[in-house]
């Protein structure tokens, strides 16, 4: 029987890689993107790539899933894809936000900050708790979230982000503290940085980035998005059964390393 998979965030990335690994590994994929123009060029290809591997066992929804209407409306066209079996994994890899500073030319607004911290942190709040209901996550299903270490230092244009790491990781941390009783656990995956097209969004000097951070990194390259995939798909064993609540660095060491 086929075990299927949510990504929110499933067409570029670390979402498109994790996305291609675990059908590798079995699973069927249901995911959502929201690209346009070139984006959805390459989110043709991933899509392509996916139905392949799964033999067809693989729907991507192109809409903002982090309005709560598109949850409501896809959870029963989900319930009906999985035959009403709870998803092994739901996975947010969305990344959507406002990247200015808090003071100078362009000052960050209410109203991006409030979006952004809604894309990137609270909109999983939502999805959980509407699959829960839904009784579409249950014994060994997995919540995870992307974080990175903005969650902790101050950047160049990173500020409403950061905000946002943190709300998931806090949220992550109460999933898995009040569903854990149901063996569902909530993780936080910290990633070091990684060129895909959210990066090149942060800032103009994305290249400096990651040649300094090449430098930076004990292991002496920047995290791939296969890196990623990989340790989701070790997340996703039943050894891992027990980690919860917790923040699993995937960085080659980066986040023990000094600044940018
Ligand atoms: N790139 C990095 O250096 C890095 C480092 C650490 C953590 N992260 C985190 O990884 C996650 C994924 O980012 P990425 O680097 O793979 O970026 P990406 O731009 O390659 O992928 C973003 C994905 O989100 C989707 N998306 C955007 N808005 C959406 C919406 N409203 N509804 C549905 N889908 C939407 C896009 O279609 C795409 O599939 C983000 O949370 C990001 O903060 C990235």
């Amino acid at each position: 029987m086929t075990e299927w998979v949510l990504i929110l965030g499933g067409s570029t990335g670390h979402g498109a890689a994790t996305a291609k690994r675990l059908a590798k590994d079995g699973y069927g994929i249901i995911a959502f993107h929201f690209d346009r123009g070139e984006a959805k060029k390459i989110a043709e290809e991933t899509i392509a790539e996916v139905n392949e591997t799964t033999n067809g066992r693989c729907h991507y929804f192109n809409t903002n899933a982090a309005s709560v209407e598109t949850m409501e409306a896809y959870i029963p066209q989900i319930k009906e894809i999985t035959g009403g079996q709870q998803v092994k994994l739901l996975l947010h890899s969305i990344a959507f936000g406002t990247t200015t500073n808090f003071f100078g030319e362009k000052p960050v607004t209410q109203k991006q900050m409030d979006m952004t911290v809604h894309v990137m942190g609270n909109s999983l709040l939502y999805w959980t708790q509407k699959l829960f209901v839904a009784d579409l996550l249950g014994k060994g299903s997995r919540v995870m979230g992307l974080t990175s270490e903005g969650n902790y230092l101050a950047m160049e244009g990173y500020g409403p982000v950061s905000v946002a790491k943190l709300a998931m990781e806090s949220i992550i941390r109460q999933i898995g503290w009040e569903l854990g009783q149901y063996g569902i656990t909530a993780n936080s995956v910290q990633a070091g940085v990684t060129p895909t097209r959210a990066l090149t969004k942060i800032t103009d000097r994305w290249e400096e980035w990651v040649e300094s951070t090449k430098k930076r990194n004990p292991m002496k390259r920047t995290t791939t998005p296969e890196d990623i995939a990989g340790t989701i798909s070790m997340l996703l064993k039943p050894e891992a059964d027990f980690i919860n609540c917790s923040i699993i660095y995937c960085d080659g060491g980066e986040h023990r390393s000094g600044t940018i």
